[in-house]
């Protein structure tokens, strides 16, 4: 039902920008019994999501800011739901300038960590609450339930988090909602989500790759083998829809459809950033970096189409026992997984420790066991984990992890070599190999590197045996002096 704005302030939720994913929580809310004020810069999508969707629920039409303030319920809640970026600033501007203090701005895109720092800094100048809120699970999860993860001011989440629970995914009657913490929080764990996403991703798609060239497999082969695949311990979304993809035929070709899409992975961005950010907390998220590496790598179509014939060198014959490797790709697969969440988990604690954010890596596995797009039945044992050790080391050495490594790791080890000696790029399943290795070294080569750095530029070192740093005269008579 569409509530005419001269009724007064009664929309519990407002929510402005109303392209897919903006129409399609405006819905959620509606769908819950919310009253939900409408608003969007050109009022043609205001009025198609009215004319479509009027019945869902109520919603509120505006045409101005002004209006679509007057229209809500105070403390007023407005969704920002715009391009992350300048649009977002200017958004803010205006209704920022609009509301008064106690009111709550929400941007529920996936806006850069730092500018939710500096927004939410300027708005509480102003004595306006900001949340940075995270949302995943792309126009479905909007629609039918998102993952959630709003950051900002706690006590902001007193007066939004039950509208927000009660539009999130729920997981065993748990929403797949909670407060992460102050300020840029929830979209610094947002992005990290999405770093973890183009790992699994990419993991993913060398594992097909390997069915593709290693055993031959057409499309709907390998469709078989994820779908096999979801019904076990890699139970999770995007198993699930990889096998909807493989399935799919092109209607043009008949041909299946991943056969007919060029082979150049585009991206929004959320992934480069989470490894640019890793780089500055010095967090190895390799497996993240590989992925965003690699689509990297498969966009330089010029560069790629040149290189095309350079040598392989002499390559092994096929795996003859392809119940085996299908059984070992599921086990490089889980393995690498679990590196990528270990990985993307470290990087968490080290943002939280850098901003004194106070995080809760066992909250971050509840949500994300629902309505987010890296939803998998795994979740669980990390927040079992978790929930046992709130300071695990690493996610690695929680005893559920560990076993299923250890169970894991001469499959991984075949798969790792079987696609070097095929000449079949695995750099995902190969980084997080060697990741693993060298977490459980006992001794790295950074040894030397010190001794290298301390050659070329006094860079001192550390002794095994001794307290302190340590130089050595290189250019002298090569004693050693205390730094
Ligand atoms: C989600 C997704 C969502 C979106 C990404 C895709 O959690 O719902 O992560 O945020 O699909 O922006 O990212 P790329 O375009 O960078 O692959």
């Amino acid at each position: 039902m569409t509530i005419d704005n001269t009724e007064g302030a009664r929309a519990q939720i407002g929510v402005t920008g109303l392209a897919v994913m903006g129409s399609n929580i405006a819905r959620n809310f509606a769908r819950h019994g919310h009253t939900v004020a409408l608003h969007n810069r050109s009022i043609a999508k205001t009025d198609a999501l009215i004319a479509e969707h009027g019945s869902e629920g109520d919603f509120v039409r505006t045409e101005t800011i002004e209006e679509f303030v007057a229209a809500l319920q105070k403390p007023r809640r407005v969704l920002i739901m715009v391009k992350a970026g300048d649009p977002t600033d200017a958004v803010i501007e205006e209704l920022a300038s609009a509301m008064e203090p106690g009111d709550i701005i929400i941007d529920g895109g996936n806006a850069l960590y730092t500018d939710t720092i500096r927004r939410e800094a300027a708005l509480r100048d102003r004595g306006l609450h900001f949340v940075g809120a995270g949302i995943s699970g792309g126009e479905e999860g909007a629609l039918n339930g998102p993952s959630i993860m709003p950051g900002g001011p706690k006590e902001s989440y007193e007066a939004l988090g039950p509208l927000l629970e009660s539009i999130a995914a729920q997981v065993d009657g748990t929403p797949c909602c909670t407060h992460i913490g102050p300020d840029g929080s929830g979209h610094f764990v947002k992005m990290v989500h999405n770093g973890i996403e183009y790992a699994d991703m990419q993991l993913i798609g060398e594992a097909y790759n390997l069915f593709r060239d290693a055993l031959g497999y057409d499309a709907d082969q390998v469709a078989d083998v994820f779908t096999d695949w979801n019904a076990g311990d890699l139970e999770s979304y995007l198993v699930e829809i990889t096998a909807e993809v493989l399935r799919q035929k092109d209607a043009k070709t008949g041909k299946a459809l991943v056969d007919v899409i060029v082979d150049a992975a585009e991206q929004k961005g959320t992934g480069r950033w989470t490894v640019k950010s890793a780089l500055d907390l010095g967090v190895p998220v390799t497996g993240i970096a590989e992925a965003v590496f690699a689509r990297a790598l498969s966009g330089s179509r010029e560069q790629r189409k040149a290189a095309v014939g350079l040598a392989s060198g002499a390559l092994a014959d096929k795996p003859a026992d392809a119940a085996q490797f299908t059984e070992d790709i599921r086990q490089a697969l889980y393995a690498s997984k679990v590196v990528a969440y270990a990985q993307g988990f470290d990087q968490i604690a080290a943002g939280s420790a850098e901003y004194d954010w106070g995080l809760h890596p066992a909250d971050l596995a509840t949500i994300w066991r629902g309505g987010c797009i890296i939803r998998a039945r795994f979740l669980n044992r990390i927040k079992e984990a978790y929930d046992e050790n709130p300071k695990l080391p690493s996610l690695i050495l929680a005893p559920y992890f560990r076993d299923a490594i250890e169970t894991a790791i001469d499959s991984w080890r075949r798969v790792v070599s079987t696609a070097t000696l095929l000449g079949i790029p695995v750099p995902a399943f190969a980084s997080s190999l060697s990741y693993y290795d060298a977490l459980r070294a006992e001794r790295l080569p950074a040894a030397l590197t010190q001794g290298q750095r301390d050659f070329f530029g006094a860079h001192t070192y550390e002794r095994v045996d001794a307290e302190g740093k340590f130089h050595t005269l290189w250019s002298g008579d090569r004693s050693e002096v205390q730094a």
